[in-house]
């Protein structure tokens, strides 16, 4: 208690931490950007970014821009993920304030899927975050089969082993505010193929295999698992998830915006390598229906849809 009376995690507390943060963070940014332009002034530092630009060659093969396919998947992956990170910290809020869940849903087990055990009794968040997480993974699926047969994994899969120095490069080049030349349409560079590639090919199926230990069904029968692969591990590393995917969406999204938006955003939104406002007005209907879905599945509505495949009660 403090002398007034405010527990040492009250708002007053919290507030005078972030007093001491916003500025600690300020004066440690700065003092990396001006280490970084301080570092690129010596000769070795000059000549290693001269060898190593930033972007790595891809291979012969490797397509050139975005097709239609990677464009449609790219747009369901963000608003899935949306609704995935929102089920999901809900679902952590409750946990964490030992508050008691009021809507629960049970599987219907002569439906869509029938078991020989009867289905378990969870909560209507733990079934919305399973749905999308459902829906996820088959554009995932769809996302790996397209990308292995198209050649366009050459793109976000590193080939050669100069990847990481170029990728040291770029990000020397970020924190010294000179960015490396961006030519997205036809290669990443180095830096953004490593944070691709970690987030397609290590944290996506780290999500997965520690969401699917931890899915209450799953959970209580799987319970020799418990010494090789608790629950506790599982779940900080599904949590350790989702930090990543939400911060390496924040910095993604940041850099699109802030190096040649119109251009970034006729990539991914129109399919071509122009400066023309086709790309925004895109990205930004992209936008208009993931927030219609977010309002049209609050949760009468989203109650409604769970009956579809199984009963919904209310304590
Ligand atoms: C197939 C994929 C996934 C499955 C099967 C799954 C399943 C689950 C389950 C069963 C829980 C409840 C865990 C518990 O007992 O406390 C959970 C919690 C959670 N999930 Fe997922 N999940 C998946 C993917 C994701 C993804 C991609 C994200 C975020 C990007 C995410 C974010 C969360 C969060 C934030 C929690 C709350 C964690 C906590 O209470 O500390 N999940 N998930
Ligand atoms: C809604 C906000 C988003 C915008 C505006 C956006 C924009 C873009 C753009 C413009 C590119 C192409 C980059 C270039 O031409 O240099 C791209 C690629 C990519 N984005 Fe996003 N993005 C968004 C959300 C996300 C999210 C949430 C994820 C996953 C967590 C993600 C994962 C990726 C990946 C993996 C690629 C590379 C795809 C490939 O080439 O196979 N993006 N994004």
């Amino acid at each position: 208690m403090t002398t007034h009376g405010q527990t040492a995690t009250g708002p007053h507390s919290r507030l005078r931490q972030l007093a001491w943060i916003v500025p600690a963070t300020v004066v440690a940014a700065v003092s990396v950007v001006l280490a970084a332009r301080w570092l690129v002034t010596l000769p070795a530092v000059a000549d290693f970014l001269h060898a190593y630009p930033g972007t790595s060659e891809l291979p012969e093969r490797a397509p050139r821009g975005f097709p239609l396919w990677l464009s449609i998947l790219h747009f369901l992956n963000g608003g899935l993920l949306l609704f995935i990170v929102l089920s999901g910290w809900s679902m952590r809020r409750t946990r964490r304030h030992g508050a008691r869940p009021r809507e629960f849903w049970t599987r219907d087990n002569e439906r869509l899927v029938r078991t020989r055990n009867p289905p378990v009794r969870i909560t209507l968040t733990s079934w919305w975050h399973l749905t999308v997480n459902t829906l996820w993974v088959l554009t995932g699926a769809v996302y790996f089969v397209l990308l292995f047969t198209t050649g366009q994994w050459t793109r976000i899969v590193p080939t050669r082993w100069d990847v990481v120095p170029n990728a040291i490069s770029a990000a020397v080049q970020y924190l010294s505010l000179n960015w490396p030349h961006e030519d997205g349409w036809v290669n990443y560079n180095a830096l953004q193929l490593l944070t691709y590639f970690a987030t397609v090919f290590l944290a996506a199926p780290l999500a997965v295999l520690t969401g699917v230990r931890l899915a209450p069904g799953l959970a209580v029968r799987w319970r020799r698992l418990d010494h090789v692969f608790p629950p506790a591990v599982a779940r900080t590393v599904h949590f350790s998830v989702m930090i990543w995917f939400v911060a390496f969406t924040v910095v993604h999204v940041a850099l699109v915006l802030l190096t040649s938006p119109l251009r970034n955003l006729n990539h991914m939104y129109a399919l071509r390598d122009d400066d023309d406002w086709l790309g925004l007005v895109v990205f930004a209907a992209s936008l208009v229906v993931i927030a219609t879905a977010w309002v049209l599945l609050r949760p009468p509505r989203l109650a409604a849809v769970a009956e579809l495949t199984g009963t919904v009660t209310r304590r």
